[in-house]
């Protein structure tokens, strides 16, 4: 089954929004199969946003993402690269739809509140960045019959 990557936000956390965040992704019907609390070094922030070095943006962002504790996850189900994207909405929350992550939660696209992988090739990328293999968790949800046809 498919997995993807997720991480609460330094904001996210310091604004107790890791419950509901987490919830949200559970009642859908995604499986947790790793999460950490942790607080992200410079080089892993600069490892895992690689593909914004040089942009206006990467200075603020790397201070951002370094700030504070983040919720890091891994999630697993049908889809789940693309179908957690659509739960968490587009980049800046004032566009983000309203039910999305985003668009529920925040306001500005430099406090977005969370982090998912783009594509399976990038949560594979990120997975593997931020857990060893022993860290992810395999077990059936109990629901899971009634989640799947
Ligand atoms: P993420 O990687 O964090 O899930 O966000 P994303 O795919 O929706 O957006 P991406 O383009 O990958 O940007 C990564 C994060 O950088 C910050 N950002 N700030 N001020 C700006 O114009 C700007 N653009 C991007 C956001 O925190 C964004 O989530
Ligand atoms: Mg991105």
């Amino acid at each position: 089954m498919e997995r993807t990557f997720v991480m609460i936000k330094p904001d996210g956390v310091q604004r107790c929004l890791v419950g509901k965040v987490i919830q949200r992704f559970e009642e859908k019907g995604f499986k947790l199969v790793g999460a950490k609390l942790m607080t992200i070094s410079p080089e892993l922030a600069g490892e895992h946003y690689k593909e914004h070095v040089g942009k206006g943006f990467y200075n603020s962002l790397m201070e951002y993402i370094t700030s504070g504790p983040v919720m890091a996850m891994v999630l697993e189900g049908k889809d789940v690269v693309s179908a957690v994207r659509t739960v968490v909405g587009k980049t800046n929350p004032l566009e983000a739809s309203p039910g999305t992550i985003r668009g529920d939660f925040g306001i500005e696209t430099g406090r977005n509140i969370i982090h998912a992988s783009d594509s399976v090739p990038s949560s594979d990328r990120e997975i593997g960045l931020f857990f060893k293999p022993e860290e992810l968790q395999g077990y059936e949800r109990i629901d899971n019959v009634w989640l799947y046809e």
